[in-house]
């Protein structure tokens, strides 16, 4: 069985999110979803969230793509985390192109091409014109 991995905040769940996750799990057979919980979100990306940690675990839990959603705490829990759980594959979007090249050493690395024109900013942007 391939083991697949991909991290995110997946705040405002939107289709550039489903397609990334759909397209992940082609890649493999079980795919794991890393969430950022909301403290790492604040302290490391300065990110609030409109749903907190445990709405946005239960909304990808509900996505088909998606078997396993474990919580991201920190930037540096990727190695330890593609060891624990077997991973074969680590992907992400290509915002983050070349910025998970180290990850080569312990699993293949694959970066999916964004969705064009959607963003959970560009959703809160949109919606903050609009009030
Ligand atoms: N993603 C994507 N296409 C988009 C938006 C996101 O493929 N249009 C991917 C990202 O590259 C990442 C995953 O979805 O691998 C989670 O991204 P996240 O940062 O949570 O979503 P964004 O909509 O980019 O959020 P923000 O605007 O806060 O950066």
């Amino acid at each position: 069985m391939k083991r697949i991995i991909t991290y995110g905040t997946f705040d405002l769940l939107h289709y550039g999110h489903i397609n990334l996750l759909c397209r992940a799990k082609k890649h493999g057979d079980y795919l794991i979803a890393a969430v950022s919980t909301d403290e790492f979100n604040w302290n490391s990306k300065q990110k609030k969230c409109y749903f907190d940690y445990e709405r946005r675990k239960i909304l990808l839990e509900s996505i088909r793509y998606v078997d396993l959603v474990i919580p991201e705490g920190s930037w540096e829990q990727k190695i330890e985390d593609i060891k624990k759980y077997h991973i074969d594959t680590f992907v992400i979007g290509d915002d983050w192109k070349g910025e998970f090249d180290f990850l080569k050493e312990y699993c293949e690395v694959v970066y999916l091409e964004r969705t064009p024109e959607i963003s959970t900013t560009q959703i809160k942007n949109e919606l903050n014109k609009q009030n």
